[in-house]
């Protein structure tokens, strides 16, 4: 299939604005009126343990993943660079599945740690974009993320798409560990299929979100901050900055800013702080506080309760749509990929093919 950039300057840009029809595809595939339709033989009850392993953007959906497996089934987690599990020879109790992430499925490391798996554990399960790769192939169950060719080498809509498949697998943790009544699943099935909307809505402030990334283009660090199950997102969203606009990011747990990164902070510093309005948001806020403190320029994207509390003193605020708690990893990665694609804009840097970077590293 031959894939055009249909009227967009770039193809991320049109990849990061078909999210709300790609990931509203995933949702109808893998949850109808009768809940949750995952394909037969994927069954958490029991296990000991489950494996995420990936590489990339892929590896920072598996971080968020723990999160959620941890909290909706109580299923103890391990999550890993390819490039590490595969030489590390790590245990892996026979009790238990192993999980591997690919946009391409042909990732060399991805693939050599799920040939390592085989054989030890219970089930080999690949969440892959290319449902024809050699991860879907190699895997006991394949489950395609419905994304649709991805062209541009920074991943956006496969990222959301991960998300939102391992978001459909955790609650089905849930239900076959029996941490989750079949009533609370349908809850969240419903918030789930609210979420193409929000993302609707998220896009609509690319305005606003281009204006707050002319003035990041200038700046030579940025930091990204979040807590709990944004933490990994903050990882994303400092990744995606720097593979696209060459501005050099990090990503921290907000309350590891003490332990380093506040050494960083001054004027000349972006503090974006990933912060819905949730359980940890005053932990975050005073996170924020000490960035302000020590006149690091905050950018805070929160909703609109959030921005009442905390938004005094902060350089920017971006109000995002009110969202469930465990959607906000998916909906805030929407302003995360805007910012960085439009800080890439005004630099000027290739944005679909940014330099050194390869859309599939199918070599070690
Ligand atoms: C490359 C790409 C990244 C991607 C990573 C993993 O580094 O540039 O965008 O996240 O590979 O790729 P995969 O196809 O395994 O998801």
């Amino acid at each position: 299939t031959r894939v055009e950039k249909a009227g967009y300057k770039h193809f991320m840009a049109k990849e990061i604005a078909e999210q709300p029809v790609v990931l509203g595809d995933a949702i109808k595939h893998y949850a109808g009126a009768g809940g949750i339709a995952l394909p037969a033989g994927i069954d958490f009850a029991g296990l000991d343990r489950l494996t995420m392993v990936a590489c990339g953007t892929a590896y920072y959906a598996c971080l968020t993943a723990k999160y959620w497996f941890e909290r909706l089934a109580g299923l103890n987690c391990e999550v890993d660079v390819a490039s590490e599990f595969r030489y590390r020879e790590p245990p892996l109790p026979a009790n238990s599945v192993a999980l591997f992430v690919s946009q391409s499925g042909e990732t060399a490391d991805t693939l050599a740690a799920l040939r390592y798996a085989k054989e030890k554990v219970k089930k080999i399960v690949g969440v892959v974009n290319v449902p024809t790769s050699t991860i879907a192939r190699e895997s006991d169950v394949a489950l395609p993320i419905l994304a649709g060719i991805e062209v541009g080498v920074a991943s956006t809509k496969a990222f959301t798409c991960q998300l939102t498949v391992l978001l459909l697998l955790a609650l089905k943790a849930g239900l076959d560990r029996g941490q989750l009544t079949k009533a609370e699943v349908q809850g969240h099935l419903d918030d789930l299929a609210a979420l193409p909307g929000l993302v609707n809505q998220a896009l609509a402030r690319e305005g606003e979100i281009a204006a707050i990334a002319a003035a990041v283009a200038e700046a030579q660090d940025v930091l990204f901050l979040g807590r709990g199950a944004m933490f990994p997102l903050a990882l994303e969203g400092a990744l995606k900055l720097k593979e696209i606009s060459y501005i050099h990011a990090e990503g921290y747990a907000s309350g590891e800013l003490k332990h380093g990164p506040i050494a960083l902070i001054d004027r000349a510093v972006p503090v974006v702080v990933l912060a819905p309005r949730d359980a940890l948001f005053d932990k975050t806020v005073s996170n924020m506080q000490e960035v302000m403190a020590r006149h690091g320029m905050v950018i805070l994207l929160t909703d609109a309760a959030g921005a009442r509390e905390a938004g005094e003193g902060t350089w920017k605020v971006l109000v995002l749509p009110k969202v469930a708690d465990l959607l906000a990893p998916i909906l805030y990665a929407i302003p995360a990929q805007l910012l960085a694609y439009h800080a890439a804009v005004a630099k000027g840097t290739d944005v679909d093919q940014p330099r050194n970077l390869a859309k599939s590293v199918t070599v070690e």
